[in-house]
């Protein structure tokens, strides 16, 4: 009787607080939203003891903190809701590094240009979303931290193999740093025609179509009514030997790029095509065509960490491509809508009774849970607002963020492949320092993996 009553307890606050979504009510979906941005938070170690702000506990990587935060900077504008606001704000701020390109000395035994790339899109959605400007003296406005990272990246761009791109790595010392892949480049890519339209200035359009034309030519991207958009392949033998993985971040960072191409040369009929074969080819991540999963790893149930958070940012382009090309609401909406609902039947587990899985194609939670799975979840639901909210400004239309056109230029971490660099002595030693460690690290790690 008592263990009846208590159940049926449990029972009764686990369904009041699950998640109940109306997909057409902007309260309902940002409830839902509050529900999964305190999952996030129980991963959060900025508000911990001794923690640092700005990072998620292990095994999270650093990059995946830029993609989470770009999603709940998306719930601060699209709900309205500033509880976020402050903690954002300082996560940003303490990992931009100390020249504000997001690039902290101590991520680069594991920073690649992607990483640095997918930090900058969530800061250019601060730009565009006209987010809370930087007040602290001699701390750039976030249009300049866009522009710094861009400059760095596009510094890196690399002839020497492959006809062009970006390597995967940016320090010689990481593994991949052999790899040129789309990731990375798509991220360049993107990052440059959202510049371009913000900023107006055409040299930045110029680098998107340079970076489009390569992924292209060397055979990343394959265009059809259903584009592929492989994942990347090595410098040694000249990308020839392509690794065709499809990941649904690649595809919707690209596609991404391509609405914001799409809107910054006012609906050009090139970039118009483009868009709607990339677009053709991302049905390959909704399940019947109806409900988004990452095709390549998911029903295997072999998605790693990094693979179960991609469909936070693939939600987020899909739905932003849909405000940007105005053509493609039709076919996307219904997707974000199908998938939406997935997802908050998914966000049924744990112990809270809202926690969310991987898997949305099943009507249920299917017991994964992680910040990934949060991040997904709060990505695709708050999605179905973007249409009630104004697109992204440009500088023109109401963002207010300060530029430096020149950030980036002038500092040691600009370009580690070319002797152009303002190397102090200090950067020297520095360098020399970090490289000892790292080789003591690799041999102790070595060392280790022989007991
Ligand atoms: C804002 O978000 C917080 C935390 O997610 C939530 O508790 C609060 O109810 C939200 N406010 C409104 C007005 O929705
Ligand atoms: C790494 O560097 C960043 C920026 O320089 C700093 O805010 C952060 O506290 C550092 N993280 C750790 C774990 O020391
Ligand atoms: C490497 O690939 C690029 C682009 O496809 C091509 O232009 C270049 O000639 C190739 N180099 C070699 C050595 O094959
Ligand atoms: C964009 O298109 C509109 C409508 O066709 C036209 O009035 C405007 O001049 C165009 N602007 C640019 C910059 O091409
Ligand atoms: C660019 O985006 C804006 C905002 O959604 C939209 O009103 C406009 O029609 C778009 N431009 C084109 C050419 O579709
Ligand atoms: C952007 O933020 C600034 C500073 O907070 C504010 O004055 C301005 O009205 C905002 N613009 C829009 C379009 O909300
Ligand atoms: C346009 O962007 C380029 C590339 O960053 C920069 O060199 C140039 O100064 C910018 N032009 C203007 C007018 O800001
Ligand atoms: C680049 O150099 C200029 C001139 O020396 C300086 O004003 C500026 O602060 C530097 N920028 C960075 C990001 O270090």
């Amino acid at each position: 009787m008592i263990w009846w009553v208590l159940a049926s307890l449990v029972l009764w606050a686990g369904r009041a607080l699950s998640l109940d979504l109306d997909t057409s009510s902007k309260d309902s979906i940002c409830s839902a939203t509050s529900l999964i941005q305190g999952g996030i938070m129980d991963y959060y170690l900025g508000t911990r003891y001794g923690g640092t702000v700005g990072m998620f506990q292990p095994p999270y990587y650093w990059w995946e903190a830029g993609e989470v935060f770009g999603g709940m900077l998306e719930n601060w504008f699209l709900c309205q809701n500033d509880t976020y606001e402050q903690m954002l704000y300082h996560a940003m701020i303490a990992q931009a590094g100390p020249h504000y390109d997001f690039m902290p000395m101590n991520q680069s035994m594991v920073e690649g240009n992607d990483d640095q790339g997918v930090w900058g899109l969530t800061i250019m959605d601060a730009v565009e979303r006209n987010f809370t400007n930087p007040t602290e003296k001699g701390v750039p406005g976030w249009l300049a931290m866009a522009q710094g990272i861009f400059n760095e990246m596009w510094a890196r761009w690399d002839t020497a193999h492959c006809g062009g791109g970006l390597r995967w790595q940016i320090f010689t010392w990481n593994s991949g740093y052999n790899y040129k892949n789309t990731v990375p480049n798509a991220c360049l890519f993107q990052l440059a025609a959202r510049l371009g339209r913000y900023t107006g200035n055409q040299t930045y359009l110029d680098v998107a179509g340079t970076v489009w034309d390569w992924l292209n030519d060397v055979g990343f991207i394959v265009l059809s009514d259903k584009a592929n958009v492989y994942d990347g392949a090595n410098t040694d033998d000249n990308c020839t030997d392509i690794t065709k993985n499809e990941w649904s971040y690649n595809q919707g960072i690209v596609l991404g790029g391509l609405a914001y191409m799409y809107n910054a040369t006012n609906g050009s009929s090139t970039w118009e095509t483009r868009l709607t074969q990339v677009l053709g080819g991302s049905e390959a991540f909704f399940f019947k065509n109806q409900i988004m999963y990452e095709a390549t790893c998911q029903d295997s149930g072999n998605c790693n960490n990094d693979q179960r958070s991609f469909k936070s940012i693939f939600s987020r382009m899909m739905g932003l491509t849909s405000v940007l090309a105005p053509f493609t609401a039709s076919s996307i909406d219904p997707l974000i809508e199908a998938s939406a609902q997935g997802a908050a039947e998914s966000c049924s587990g744990g112990t809270d009774g809202h926690t969310c899985g991987l898997n949305w194609q099943i009507g249920k939670n299917d017991g994964m849970y992680g910040l990934g799975e949060q991040a997904c979840a709060l990505e695709v639901i708050q999605m179905l607002l973007v249409h009630d909210r104004p697109a992204p400004y440009s500088a023109s239309t109401g963002g207010t963020s300060v530029g430096d056109a020149s950030a980036g230029l002038n500092t040691s971490t600009t370009n580690v492949l070319e002797s152009t660099l303002t190397i102090t002595h200090k950067d020297k030693v520095g360098a020399a320092i970090l490289t000892a460690v790292v080789l003591a690290i690799l041999v102790g790690g070595a060392v280790w993996m022989l007991f």
